[in-house]
């Protein structure tokens, strides 16, 4: 049976992407740090899908190269390589807790570089194989008050876009799904204080990502807001685009 792996399964778009991959039949392998949400969520899925689950309860924020070592080493059918875990810290730079920006920079691009390099041998290998790097709209544009955030989504798309044209050759395609708001607690988590408006239902979303998941383009724009962000940030200077963001965030 087909197998996919998911970053960050436990909570908002990582349970989403994990029903929408359960419901198309993939043995799922699924990642993030709590346990009992995992196991909530394996309970959940077994009652409704045929399929066989395991869950890793691992802080992606510690190493990474042993442990997608042992998981490729324990798998022998992963056709998909989702790294969906990320974090945010929403502030000004000057109140941000230089121990939780390690932490963002450790999870958003150290563990999604580090997964998506060793998974991409394995496919390579077996000559098939799909690794989805969920980015955001924020990879567009630099945000004031969401600095580091948003710089590590730009790595995010850029990194995805650049692998993807080397692994292409071998019928192994990456894709960065730049995205826009969800409705999550990503908000909470990142200690957003502002009120922004609701973001999109985390389902329809994986929804969208399933159906593009084979596309051959290296980011992907999904939503109207984020494609419009997407023509704005190519005819706006830079500086008016950052200003009208960190006025929202602040
Ligand atoms: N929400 C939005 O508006 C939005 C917009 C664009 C892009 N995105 C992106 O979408 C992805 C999912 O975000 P979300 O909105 O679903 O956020 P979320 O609700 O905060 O979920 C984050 C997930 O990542 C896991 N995680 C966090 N730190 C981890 C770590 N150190 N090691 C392993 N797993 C970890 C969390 O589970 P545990 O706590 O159990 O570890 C959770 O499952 C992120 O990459 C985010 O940047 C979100």
């Amino acid at each position: 049976m087909k197998q996919c792996v998911i970053t960050g399964a436990s909570l908002g778009l990582g349970r989403s992407l994990s029903k929408k991959y359960a419901s198309m039949g993939y043995s799922l392998i699924l990642i993030s740090r709590n346990k009992d949400n995992l196991e909530k969520l394996k309970e959940e899925l077994l009652k409704e899908y045929k399929i066989d689950i395991d869950i890793i309860p691992y802080d992606l924020t510690n190493e990474t190269i042993i442990f997608s070592k042992e998981i490729l080493n324990s798998y022998s059918n992963i056709e998909v390589l989702i790294n969906n875990a990320g974090m945010g810290i929403a502030d000004s730079i000057l109140y941000h807790d230089p121990i939780d920006e390690e932490k963002l920079i450790d999870l958003n691009i150290k563990a999604l570089t580090i997964l998506s390099i060793e998974f991409a041998k394995y496919f390579k290998e077996k000559g098939y194989g799909r690794i989805i790097n969920i980015s955001s709209v924020g990879s567009m544009m630099p945000g004031a008050y969401i600095s580091s955030y948003y710089a590590s989504k730009a790595y995010v798309s850029s990194f995805t876009y650049s692998i993807n044209l080397e692994l292409k050759q071998y019928n192994v395609y990456a894709v960065a799904f730049n995205l826009p708001r969800i409705d999550t607690d990503f908000d909470l988590h990142a200690k957003r204080k502002s009120k922004l408006k609701k973001g999109k239902n985390p389902m329809i979303i994986a929804n969208k990502i399933y159906k593009k998941m084979n596309s051959k383009k290296g980011i992907i724009n999904i939503g109207l807001s984020t494609k419009l962000m997407n023509l704005l940030s190519h005819i706006f200077p830079k500086s008016l685009i950052s200003k009208c963001i960190g006025s929202k965030l602040k």
